[in-house]
């Protein structure tokens, strides 16, 4: 943020300086506020199900924090004249049905009338000062592990598309409504080094941040990433989100490919909605943290290495 004098405040653990996932502020010795707000445009058709996706991509950056998630308010950019009040009391409804599930209060929140509709919530999250897990903070010899499939930004584009079937749809929808409480709470147990959600700037992008600017870099192995099959389908095609691309561009310099098929690589950036948790866990958890994974029913998968011989670059192999 150039240019802008930011506030600063002992009690400030993680500021907007630090391009982690959400704020955080020390209450006590004890006890620390995490702040995050996440708000967008519909991705699916359905309101009931845009609202739980909207509501687990926000909660999504409390979760990558190590924290618990507290509190919540609405935030909405409604067309009023072009679409009925039911479509957002379904939107409404599909978040709070999500809040609930995460064990959330909902305690307000606010509307607007907008062009476009827009759903989003501020949320609050609780964490220890101590066991606050930002994105950076992994140590060479570290493993990287990913939470959920890629490939949600091209299956969006396809349904606005209407390329996609219902079954595609309703698989995806589903996944983007999963919350990442339980991999989050399988971090927080088994204790790992460093951790973010994958959202917008895709796998690379998130990747990327994990390494900027530090003494470590990072391998990820193309071939070990679980992608959705139909957006490697449809990325064949050419139906990428132009977000891909962006991310791509923003991070060149960084990023290098050895040896993966194009196609593959630009998938690698492709913008996530909800997507999962990319963790850094020491060599000697790794086991302990895929095992309480499985057993919570979270489908993860080791995707790379954190090293000491390219610090700040991530090489991408087959
Ligand atoms: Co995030
Ligand atoms: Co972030
Ligand atoms: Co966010």
């Amino acid at each position: 943020m150039q240019g802008l004098e930011l506030p600063s405040d002992p009690n400030l653990i993680v500021g907007i300086e630090r391009v982690d996932d959400a704020g955080v502020y020390k209450l006590t010795e004890e006890l620390a506020l995490i702040h995050t707000v996440d708000f967008f445009t519909p991705i699916v058709d359905d309101p009931y199900w845009f609202g739980q996706i909207a509501a687990a991509n926000a909660l999504s950056d409390v979760y990558a924090m190590g924290g618990k998630p507290l509190t919540a308010m609405n935030i909405v950019c409604f067309p009023v004249r072009d679409l009925g009040i039911e479509v957002l009391q379904e939107v409404l409804r599909g978040g709070l049905e999500k809040l609930k599930e995460a064990g959330v209060v909902l305690v307000g929140g606010h509307s607007v009338e907008d062009q476009e509709m827009k759903y989003g919530l501020a949320v609050i999250g609780l964490v220890h000062p101590n066991r606050v897990i930002r994105n950076q903070g992994a140590r060479p010899g570290d493993l990287l592990v990913l939470t959920k499939p890629i490939g949600t930004g091209v299956v969006s584009t396809a349904i606005k598309a209407q390329l996609a079937g219902e079954e595609t749809v309703r698989r995806v929808t589903l996944l983007m409504a999963e919350l990442n409480r339980k991999a989050s709470e399988a971090m927080v147990e088994v204790g790992v080094s460093a951790c973010t959600d994958v959202t917008g700037f895709g796998l690379l992008g998130h990747a990327c941040e994990m390494v900027d600017g530090t003494a470590v870099g990072l391998r990820i192995y193309a071939s070990r990433v679980p992608f959705l099959e139909e957006a490697l389908e449809w990325a064949s095609m050419g139906l990428l989100p132009g977000g891909a691309y962006r991310n791509r561009e923003y991070r060149k310099h960084m990023v290098s490919n050895e040896g993966v098929e194009e196609v593959v690589f630009d998938l690698l950036f492709d913008p996530q909605t909800s997507g999962g948790l990319l963790i850094a866990v020491p060599k000697e958890r790794e086991e302990r943290l895929m095992g309480l994974l499985e057993e919570k029913g979270v489908k993860a998968s080791v995707i790379g290495e954190f090293t000491s011989d390219h610090p700040s670059r991530v090489r991408v192999l087959p």
